[in-house]
């Protein structure tokens, strides 16, 4: 069955945990959602891991969409949520309601993620009134990493801990269906999960938060430029796919592979007429 922000507004009314994790590819996106999750990401996480870049704020438009609509093909299940890169609401809620419709209409988004608290609320006003779902996304926002000066846990402190509240509390009556805490102490997102309604998806957040995201390459130990402390390997494909690659380089080099049964076959006959044709 498909699943819907409904999906997301049941499971915190019946207590039920919710799951997400990122995709960016058609292939990926299908085993992901076979598995069985509740919604694929299609986070600005793939200028780091699928870009290479060192941060996500070079990540354009363009990226999300190419991204966006290869994942939507593979999710027959999932909700899909774009997320929205840096600088494609933060200039204008005209500019916010435009990309957010783009990442709709050409990026195979149910729904859009953006990061920001009382200062976005504008554009999450402007968005949902377009009939788009959007997620929020509080604690440590990766756009913002030239500000925070490095990934660090967020809101440690009390005049902080009270902004991510007012945040959380202005992004829900803003209209957002669910909010992404990342990177912030355990209790207090056991704190701002028990004051709103809708669900909050943790990420380095601990346990009572209503859901889970992690990034696919960071859960199958797939990316290791750098591990965040949050992040459990659940499988170690990395070194699966490593071994494999060597496996098929030693065996073209000693011309092991291809063998019989990966091969086509015509007859004799006819190679031997066209040897005979080429002499
Ligand atoms: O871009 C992303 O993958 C994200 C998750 C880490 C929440 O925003």
């Amino acid at each position: 069955m498909k699943k819907t922000v409904t999906t997301f507004h049941q499971a915190k009314q019946n207590g039920e945990k919710l799951t997400m994790l990122t995709a960016y590819d058609y292939s990926t996106a299908k085993l992901i959602d076979e598995a069985g999750t509740d919604a694929i990401l299609v986070g600005d996480s793939l200028g780091n891991v699928m870009l290479g870049y060192s941060d996500t704020t070079k990540v354009t438009m363009e990226d999300m969409i190419h991204h966006g609509a290869a994942v939507a093909r593979g999710a027959k299940e999932a909700l899909v949520v774009v997320d929205m890169p840096f600088m494609s609401y933060q200039t204008s809620t005209y500019d916010a309601l435009v990309n957010a419709g783009r990442l709709v209409k050409e990026g195979g988004a149910a729904a859009v993620k953006l990061e920001g608290g009382c200062e976005v609320c504008d554009a999450i006003k402007s968005i949902t009134s377009a009939g788009i779902p959007v997620m929020a996304h509080l604690g440590l926002t990766p756009q913002s990493i030239n500000a925070f000066g490095g990934f660090k846990v967020q809101c440690k402190d009390e005049a902080s801990a009270r902004k991510l509240i007012s945040d959380a509390l202005a992004v829900q009556s803003a209209g957002a269906f669910a909010v992404v805490l990342e990177c912030i102490p355990s209790k207090l997102a056991a704190l701002v999960t028990k004051i709103l309604d809708i669900p909050t998806i943790g990420i380095g957040a601990g346990s009572d938060c209503d859901g889970q995201v992690l990034v696919y390459q960071d859960m199958l130990g797939m990316f290791s430029d750098y591990t965040p402390k949050f992040v459990k390997r659940f499988g170690d494909v990395g070194s699966v796919m490593t071994e494999a690659f060597k496996k098929y380089i030693e065996e073209t080099k000693s011309a092991a592979f291809p063998s019989e049964e990966h091969c086509f076959k015509i007859s004799d006959e006819i190679i031997e007429k066209l040897l005979e044709e080429l002499k």
